[in-house]
């Protein structure tokens, strides 16, 4: 299976390095999953490639124009199916868990950068299919957020994890935190490594890991408890 995320942002500048690192690029070498950023700039209107425009009304800010980012969603439209055109927005439902996997088992995906003061609401309302936040805090674009939305979804595609079992056992993919992790040296200037982790028997280090998972997402992230 391959995964295609088409990438729609005005500072493509911005989604250079995340995808040529460590686990996403490994997925995108593999070729489980390709990452294709398009420069909406390409599409602007006129000699100066205009995106944006006053809003209608007055107020402050420029808001994104519908035509560039039709003719570019309609070009790809064109050449394939694709299973949700995204738009990053901080009033948009919370990325999590959940959502990530179920993102993970789609096969094309356009995401659409969010922009300063907004978009015309109408690309919302005629051609984005789902609308995601990353956090209830307000990024200066949509460009980090369309990052995050893209490795969250890629690690969990099959085959992209070395050991398969790894994204499962992940924090918040079975409800809870995860519990601590410690390598050599087991004593390190007095400040040593629990006893139990050192002693071989794989049950009880089962067990062991199980009860520090949920002390801490008590302790931590009772909310992941209560839902
Ligand atoms: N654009 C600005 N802030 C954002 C957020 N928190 N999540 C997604 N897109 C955003």
């Amino acid at each position: 299976m391959n995964m295609r995320i088409d990438i729609i942002s005005l500072h493509p500048g911005l989604l250079e390095g995340p995808f040529q690192h460590s686990i996403v690029k490994r997925a995108i070498d593999k070729g489980l999953a390709s990452v294709f950023v398009h420069d909406l700039r390409n599409y602007g209107l006129g000699k100066h490639r205009q995106v944006d425009d006053y809003p209608f009304g007055g107020g402050a800010g420029m808001v994104m124009r519908i035509e560039p980012v039709h003719q570019l969603i309609q070009e790809l439209q064109s050449q394939r199916d694709y299973d949700e055109i995204i738009y990053t927005a901080p009033d948009g439902e919370l990325l999590n868990q959940p959502l990530a996997n179920q993102l993970s088992m789609k096969g094309n995906l356009i995401i659409l950068c969010g922009h300063y003061k907004g978009i015309d609401e109408r690309i919302r309302q005629y051609l984005v299919t789902r609308e995601i936040s990353i956090g209830n805090y307000v990024l200066s674009g949509g460009e980090l957020a369309a990052a995050v939305i893209a490795d969250a979804i890629i690690r969990l595609i099959p085959g992209v994890l070395g050991d398969e079992s790894s994204a499962l056992t992940d924090s918040f993919q079975a409800g809870l935190v995860d519990a601590p992790v410690y390598t050599r040296p087991a004593n390190y200037q007095g400040w040593e490594v629990p006893e139990v982790l050192l002693s071989g028997h794989q049950a009880r280090i089962d067990t062991w890991r199980h009860e520090e998972a949920l002390a801490r997402t008590q302790k931590r992230r009772p909310d992941l408890l209560s839902s």
